[in-house]
């Protein structure tokens, strides 16, 4: 199924809608995948499963998806995979702090010199839109909750700056090209095929593991910290909600708007608890204010977090 820096056309209807991926195998991506195919689109996937599986993706016939393993910060022309396409969802990237703290010059290539390749390939080709993941870490610490676009950037780690300089390049190609370019700043994403074996998983990972391994929850510090926590199938319906929309040369939140403690996510796994020592640097508080993308996309979020959580433990 995988294919080489090269790809077969699909058997195509004119009027079926085309959408590449980039990052397809990941988390987040072939959530997405799931969704537009069941909703009639042909699904190309860009990947190197540098951290995306094959297995995420087993589900689908080839004649809905095509994948493509290439890693986008050396693919010189990415134009000719997104040839014909009429979405592009950038979504590859390293996601990881510590790792970026440790490795800062890797990360500024693959997510940096990446962003650049797809956007440079984007601007090349005619697409209706192009969406980016950014990411709710260029808040760093804020200030004031819940926080909305226009509250102050503060970069605080590696791979926080390498999000942020990718936004900044999607959105200065917007203005400079004319490009139909989206920006959604993601706070904290969960649910099903979350990365749960990483020694960097987040609190939900993390707690997944433990939970499946009869071990105590680990809380840091005294878990009253909070985070925004959005359903992954939130967060895609607010994508496809984004490409339907007029909006473009924008920039969005993309979280439940909500937020709630460690100790309540720990408390709705259920078992023991284990603290352990606060890390610094990390914010005490995350909540987005989502009410830009209610307004102008027409979006808002379903899933409780009771709700989200229960699913995930179904499992
Ligand atoms: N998960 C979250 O809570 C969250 C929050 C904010 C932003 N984001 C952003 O959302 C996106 C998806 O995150 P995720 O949680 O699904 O992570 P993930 O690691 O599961 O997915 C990333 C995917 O990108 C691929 N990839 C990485 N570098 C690549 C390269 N150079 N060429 C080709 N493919 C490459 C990986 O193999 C993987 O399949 C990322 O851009 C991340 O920064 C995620």
């Amino acid at each position: 199924m995988i294919e080489k820096l090269k790809i077969k056309k699909f058997s195509n209807n004119v009027n079926t809608p085309k959408s590449i991926i980039t990052g397809g195998a990941g988390f987040i991506g072939s959530n997405l995948v799931d969704h537009l195919i069941n909703i009639g689109h042909k699904v190309v996937v860009l990947d190197n499963f540098v951290s995306g599986k094959k297995s995420n993706l087993a589900q689908h016939k080839k004649k809905d998806l095509k994948i493509v393993k290439i890693d986008i910060s050396k693919g010189k022309n990415l134009a000719k995979y997104f040839k014909g396409a009429d979405y592009i969802f950038h979504l590859a990237a390293l996601a990881q702090i510590i790792p970026s703290i440790k490795n800062p010059k890797k990360y500024y290539k693959n997510n940096v010199i990446g962003t650049l390749n797809v956007v440079e390939g984007a601007k090349k080709v005619k697409i209706k839109k192009l969406i980016y993941a950014a990411s709710a870490s260029c808040y760093g610490t804020p200030k004031s909750f819940p926080t909305s676009e226009k509250d102050k950037i503060d970069l605080r780690h590696p791979y926080a700056v390498t999000k942020f300089i990718g936004e900044e390049i999607v959105m200065r190609y917007a203005s400079m090209f004319n490009m139909p370019n989206i920006s959604l700043r993601f706070f904290n994403v969960y649910g099903p095929r979350l990365d749960i074996l990483s020694q960097y998983s987040a609190v939900m990972g993390n707690f997944i593991s433990q939970k499946k391994n009869k071990k105590p929850l680990t809380v840091v510090g005294d878990g009253k910290q909070t985070r925004d926590f959005i359903h992954v199938d939130d967060l895609v319906s607010a994508l496809v909600k984004v490409i339907q929309s007029k909006s473009v040369n924008k920039i969005y939140n993309l979280g439940s708007g909500k937020r709630t403690s460690i100790n309540t996510i720990a408390k709705l796994f259920g078992g023991k608890k284990k603290f352990i020592p606060f890390r610094p640097g990390e914010p005490k508080n995350s909540q987005a204010n989502i009410l830009k993308i209610k307004k102008e996309i027409n979006w808002k979020p379903k899933i409780s977090i009771e709700e989200g959580i229960k699913k995930l433990l179904k499992r």
